[in-house]
């Protein structure tokens, strides 16, 4: 399998081939999803809501996020790897967002970096690529504003606002942008912004004009009851599955089912004069 890079992106494009993305947040969801040839795998501040239970992406910081980049990024050999940029680590100038992108890809091993936020981050964004880090912009819903926007809401809606945004995502490919995630608007100011870019936009809940689309694992999955919003579409109910096979194991170990004699280890005789094994923990017998 080959390596997806920013140039198979843009290629991908240009022969209208749809980008898949997901995220990841561990090295086991990374390799499952990477044996599955999704393109590109974000490391999304996302994982402050999903992994660490929190009600906004705002508590998320640089260690955090160069701990998890670093950790997917072992999972991984095909897909193209994305580390997001939390929340106050690129906003106070462009010297400190260069350091903090360059942690992402020197400590977490990324290929490239998210932020948020439209023309305001030219600079920053430019001052970046000049670092030799790639940079996927991310217009829309920008979930680190959301105490800014009022909630989580569609964004893009009227004749301004929707002219801000196209003028946004032209003003991030000017400084160097190579991607542009576009979040929760309209499906036909996602295929005007898509038509309009020379680089590709991978859409969540923007529509199905995006060149690709993107989806938190963890929604996709249905690993939360509680989060069912429309631009979702759950692909499996692993949730159920995991309650199901937790409440299992949990009757098996209270009957005494689990563990069975072939989940136990009966022979005494010291490895070495043993024939075979069937597995060995480094340092155990
Ligand atoms: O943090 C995240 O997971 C994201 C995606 C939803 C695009 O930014």
């Amino acid at each position: 399998m080959k390596k997806v890079t920013i140039n198979s992106l843009q290629k991908m494009k240009q022969a209208g081939e749809r980008i898949s993305m997901l995220t990841a947040y561990d090295a086991t969801f990374a390799r499952l999803l990477d044996q599955a040839e999704i393109d590109v795998l974000l490391v999304g501040d996302s994982l402050g809501m999903v992994a660490q239970g929190q009600k906004t992406t705002l508590h998320v910081t640089m260690d955090q996020m160069v701990y998890h980049c670093a950790n997917v990024a072992r999972g991984v050999s095909h897909a193209h790897l994305v580390g997001d940029m939390p929340f106050g680590s690129y906003q106070a100038g462009a010297d400190e967002a260069v350091k903090n992108a360059v942690r992402i890809i020197s400590e977490g091993s990324m290929e490239a970096v998210k932020l948020e936020g439209g023309a305001e981050h030219a600079e920053v964004i430019d001052r970046i690529t000049c670092a030799g880090i790639p940079v996927m912009g991310h217009i829309g819903l920008t979930p680190q504003s959301v105490h800014k926007l009022g909630g989580y809401v569609v964004q893009g809606r009227g004749e301004d606002k929707a002219k801000k945004l196209i003028d946004d995502a032209k003003a991030l490919e000017e400084a160097g942008c190579y991607s542009l995630v576009l979040e929760l608007i309209p499906s036909a100011l996602a295929a005007e912004i898509t038509a309009s870019v020379g680089i590709p936009t991978i859409g969540i809940g923007a529509g199905p004009s995006c060149d690709g689309q993107v989806l938190v694992v963890y929604d996709m999955l249905g690993m939360d009851d509680s989060f069912q919003p429309r631009f979702v579409k759950r692909f499996a109910e692993i949730g159920k599955t995991i309650a199901g096979a937790a409440k299992a194991y949990r009757d098996e170990v209270r009957s005494g089912a689990f563990p069975a004699a072939a989940n136990s280890f009966e022979d005494r005789t010291p490895m070495v004069e043993r024939s075979h094994k069937l597995y060995s923990v480094p340092g155990g017998d």
